[in-house]
């Protein structure tokens, strides 16, 4: 296909680096066959399916009710914002992508979910987007932010360090995101440094994470910041 963008049919066509992924294509949308796209990177950043609807039902059980307005700021090809629009409790869902290929990947996968028309796409760096068109909707908002980790690397860290996360660190997820929206969960990876998050923590807060499994193993962690709910008993288990 046409710009980078593939839908991998056969192991054959795939490029070695990705193969990995590729055998769990199944697993990170259920829906491959239908013709999901991909670009070559995204298969390193996407959140696989079964992850996605889980935080997707637990930030619309546990966020403050009358938050109605989801941005995920790092869309990605899709994984997380399709699981947004799924879950049917945003009356608006923000999805922000810097890489045009990347986004119309997205929107391309969304339809195959039969939500595309659920989302507003922007493309752009959404550090910018959030100061300025997303200024006064931040606000009312929860944000949904799944950064780039620095490569596949980060598994290497016994503890991974936050700060030094690139290309961006936890401080500037932090006054990007939290300063403006307050609602904010981060997407990070399950060997982040909880030293570091605690640091955003206010005085008589708990910190919240949620460890997101598959196959007996941590995937990812997320931590919420604001007013959400006890995450763990906001849910019908
Ligand atoms: C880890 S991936 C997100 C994956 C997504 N949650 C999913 O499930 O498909 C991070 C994405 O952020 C995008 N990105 C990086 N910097 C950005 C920025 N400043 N503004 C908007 N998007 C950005 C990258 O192009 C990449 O697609």
């Amino acid at each position: 296909m046409e710009n980078g963008i593939h839908h991998y049919d056969d192991s054959s066509q795939v490029p070695e680096n990705i193969k990995k992924y590729w055998h769990q294509r199944y697993l990170i949308f259920s829906e491959y066959d239908a013709g999901i796209q991909m670009t070559d990177d995204a298969w390193f950043g996407i959140t696989p399916e079964p992850v996605a609807r889980r935080i997707a039902d637990h930030v619309a059980k546990a966020a403050p009710a009358e938050k109605k307005i989801l941005i995920d700021t790092f869309a990605g090809a899709g994984g997380n914002a399709i699981a947004f629009a799924l879950s049917g409790r945003w009356d608006q869902i923000f999805a922000i992508e810097k890489d045009p290929q990347v986004l119309q990947c997205a929107k391309h996968n969304a339809s195959i979910y039969g939500v595309e028309s659920k989302i507003w796409w922007i493309e752009g760096d959404c550090f910018g987007i959030m100061k300025t068109r997303l200024k006064s909707t931040a606000k009312n908002a929860v944000i949904f932010a799944s950064p780039p980790w620095g490569g596949p690397g980060y598994t290497e860290d016994a503890i991974f360090n936050l700060n030094t996360m690139q290309p961006y660190g936890l401080p500037d997820l932090y006054d990007a995101f939290v300063k403006p929206a307050k609602d904010v969960v981060l997407y990070l990876p399950r060997t982040s440094d909880l030293r570091q998050l605690a640091k955003y923590v206010p005085d008589g807060k708990t910190l919240q994470i949620m460890h997101y499994c598959m196959k007996g193993a941590s995937k990812a962690l997320c931590v919420f910041y604001g007013d959400f709910a006890n995450v763990k008993t906001a849910i019908d288990y």
